[in-house]
């Protein structure tokens, strides 16, 4: 086994080298050699400074995430870093790629820091349910004070080393050989007999901070974050260090590292943060299946989806041809892309350069033939199958018979759509979530004939957008919008029976979901739901046992979301907040009349144990159709493109965390009083029995996926 860290002598300069791919986290194995290696310097009178840089173009990604679900081996990090504290001889940390996490708090520790220009900073750890932990919070607020430390570990956002050069971060930035210039940096400051600079002997500069510094930054995360533990931790970790001395300091935030470590939280976000790499995994496809290189995308549908996508491709760097039969709504499109891309400069997420570029690979045209030439079009039209088939049958006789055509469909299947074409494996499925240029989500969807060289396509184009990418089989409704089928329908069950608007969206917003589903259904607009339930009931394929009938009242009000300035709630001149509507109320009145239904209030916590075991019980059975590759795809899905809260991981990690014996008791009894929708399906039943958690990355057999789960 080779070594993880090497140290080398170059005349009196150490050079330890992190070499743990790929990203250079600090394991056990890492922190043990990387202090066998400082002991080592430390010792050898021949070396008088040291240079601790990273192999792979990274500096280090901070603790190895998979070690936080056993016993921390020795030493730990904060361990390590007390002992390169105590070192007297100058330590500089060459920094190139990430430093994040416990990797930056290693970098801190060392007395001086010379980074590459293009490296990135940050404290990532409140995303993983946690706060820095091995002096983050006590040596940061020392180094460039306690507001801009804390602004870099709540938002847990990047920063660049030019950034970190004007912050006082670090010390010297340079544009190219890092590790030659960090041995010069070296050589200069024993030249220089620079003092060795500890952070630990520093203290943090109070005098700017109003006496409300810490209880005002509290009640502003607070209300930006609702739910989350770990930033407001953090913050009562930066206040200690403004207060006492920095062993004091260090013991205090170790213990609140702990105690979010082992919370329900962390464990929750730590488990989206694999399931989100494992998503993209097309686990069936065979090693030698290749996407096809994209060049240049086509995008048909110049509406709200087809101008996100456009943008989203713009941004990734490909040229784009949006192509629309209306000149206007070309026009407007042109218009709506470029104020995105206006709005990303404003928000300094673009310079004035790259959004210049940005919009110049667009061109946009009324002749679908100005396509032929592109690798991969996407269709974003109306959800209307048969405009779709016969655009489809258009587009194959254009493109190339390697070109992919993804359709961007969320409610149509996608092997009807492709069923009679004269090549169906070219076509896969691409639902984006709007606005699509800033959701993360992108299901892909391969249908029964999609070829596996199309499937890669898609995935590959995702992750080169950016996005998370998660496979679903062919269904009506897909994973995500057959699970929010279901919970809308529930909505809509206990409006009828007592529970009121305003009331469900708070309930479910106090459990964290970023929305109410009455908000999200008028964001959304609720005609294409009204739309899906209709052609399903003509077709006879409506069997889910709850209609929408306030959601259908609405829409024949119509009422159809804030595109309309009414749906469930009012809106005012295009302003996004909603108002009470006593109409509303009314509808609702009447319709629970009309089905003879007496309503009575109804309760909090039932309206969120309601929603939340409709969307626990439909997940399980997804599982059981083998429509998803694996379960935690699903939670996946719902934490990136539904608003479900993070800190629970999504609805199947949140039922492991309530006890899956729990879960079908509820379901048990619900079904007792209020009907078959509550049978827990059999997936659930199974996992309860096998005491297995439902939270699982792993991959579904070929036998389940093919339905034979379900035989
Ligand atoms: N520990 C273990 N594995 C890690 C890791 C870490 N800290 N960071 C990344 N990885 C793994 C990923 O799981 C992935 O593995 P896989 O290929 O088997 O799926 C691989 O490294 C590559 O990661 P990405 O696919 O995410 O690669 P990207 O290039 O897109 O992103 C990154 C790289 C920006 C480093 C991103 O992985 C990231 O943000 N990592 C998490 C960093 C983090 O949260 N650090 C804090 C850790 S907690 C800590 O340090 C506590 C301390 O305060 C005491």
């Amino acid at each position: 086994m080779c070594d993880v860290v090497k140290l080398e002598r170059e005349d009196d300069i150490a050079i330890i080298t992190i070499n743990n791919p790929p990203v250079n986290a600090l394991s056990g194995r890492v922190r043990r050699e990387l202090k066998d290696a400082f002991l080592a310097f430390q010792k050898d009178k021949k070396l008088l400074a040291a240079v601790l840089h990273g192999e792979h173009s990274a500096f280090s990604a901070g603790v190895d995430i998979h070690e936080f679900c056993k016993p921390t081996d020795a030493p730990s990090l904060p361990e390590l870093l007390a002992i390169i504290d105590d070192i007297e001889k100058p330590v500089v940390a060459a920094i190139e790629g990430n430093a994040l996490g416990g990797g930056l708090e290693l970098a801190l520790t060392c007395h001086y820091r010379i980074a590459h220009s293009h490296a990135q900073l940050g404290c990532p750890e409140v995303k993983l349910g946690i706060l820095p932990g091995a002096g983050g919070t006590q040596r940061l607020p020392r180094l460039i004070g306690a507001e801009a430390a804390l602004n870099m570990i709540t938002s847990a956002q990047f920063s660049s080393a030019r950034e970190g050069g004007l912050s006082g971060l670090i010390d010297r930035v340079v544009d190219e050989n890092l590790l030659d210039n960090a041995k010069e940096y070296a050589r200069h400051l024993l030249r220089t007999h620079s003092p060795i600079r500890r952070l630990s002997e520093r203290k943090v500069n109070t005098a700017v901070l109003n006496k409300d510094f810490f209880e005002d930054y509290r009640d502003k995360l607070a209300a930006a974050a609702p739910g989350f533990n770990a930033p407001l931790a953090a913050v009562n970790a930066v206040e200690a260090a403004t207060k006492g001395k920095f062993a004091k300091g260090i013991s205090f935030e170790r213990s609140l590292f702990n105690e979010c470590l082992q919370s329900d939280q962390s464990r929750a976000q730590r488990y989206v943060f694999f399931a989100q790499r494992r998503a993209p995994r097309v686990d069936l496809l065979a090693a030698e299946t290749t996407p096809i290189t994209v060049h240049t995308v086509g995008v048909v549908g110049a509406g709200k989806m087809g101008q996100g996508i456009t943008t989203s491709c713009l941004l990734a760097g490909y040229p784009v041809t949006l192509v629309d039969l209306n000149q206007h709504a070309l026009d407007t499109a042109r218009a709506a892309i470029e104020q995105s891309l206006t709005s990303l400069l404003r928000r300094h997420k673009l310079t004035h350069k790259q959004r210049d570029a940005a919009f110049a690979r667009l061109s946009t045209s009324q002749q679908l033939s100005h396509v032929s030439g592109t690798d991969l079009v996407i269709e974003a039209i109306q959800e209307d199958r048969d405009a779709k088939r016969r655009l489809f049958t258009e587009l194959l006789n254009l493109l190339s018979s390697n070109a992919v055509i993804a359709t961007n469909t969320s409610t149509l299947d996608i092997n009807a759509l492709a069923e009679g074409l004269k090549s169906p494996g070219q076509l896969v499925g691409m639902h984006f979530f709007s606005p699509a240029h800033l959701m993360q989500l992108v299901e892909v969807v391969q249908g029964d004939a999609t070829r596996p060289a199309a499937v890669a396509t898609a995935m590959a184009m995702a992750r080169s957008l950016k996005k998370v990418a998660v496979l679903s089989g062919g269904s009506d409704s897909l994973i995500g919008n057959r699970m929010l089928s279901v919970y809308s329908r529930e909505a809509d069950a206990l409006l009828l029976e007592g529970a009121g608007v305003v009331q469900t969206d708070d309930a479910m917003r106090r459990f964290g979901m970023a929305m109410g589903p009455f908000q999200m259904a008028d964001l959304i607009g609720l005609e294409a739901g009204y739309h899906a339930r209709k052609s399903r009931q003509q077709r006879g394929a409506d069997n889910l046992p709850v209609t929408s009938p306030v959601a259908d009242k609405l829409v024949e009000a119509e009422r159809v979301g804030q595109g309309t300035e009414a749906g469930y709630y009012r809106y005012e001149q295009s302003c996004r907040a909603p108002i009470p509507d006593p109409a509303v109320d009314k509808i609702i009145d009447t319709t629970a009349a009309d089905l003879s239904i007496s309503r009575v209030p109804i309760d909090d916590d039932t309206i969120v144990r309601r929603l939340t075991l409709r969307l626990i019980n439909e997940a399980c059975k997804i599982i059981d159709e083998g429509i998803v590759q694996r379960p935690s795809d699903i939670d996946v899905i719902w934490v990136n493109g539904y608003g479900f809260p993070i800190f629970r991981g999504g609805p199947l990690c949140y039922a492991d965390s309530l006890g899956l014996d729990n879960v079908v008791a509820e379901l048990n009894a619900l079904e007792k009083s209020s009907g078959p929708r509550w049978k827990p399906s059999a997936y659930l039943i199974q996992a309860m029995a096998a005491r297995m958690p439902l939270a699982s990355y792993d991959t579904l057999s070929a036998g389940e996926r093919t339905g034979k789960r379900r035989a």
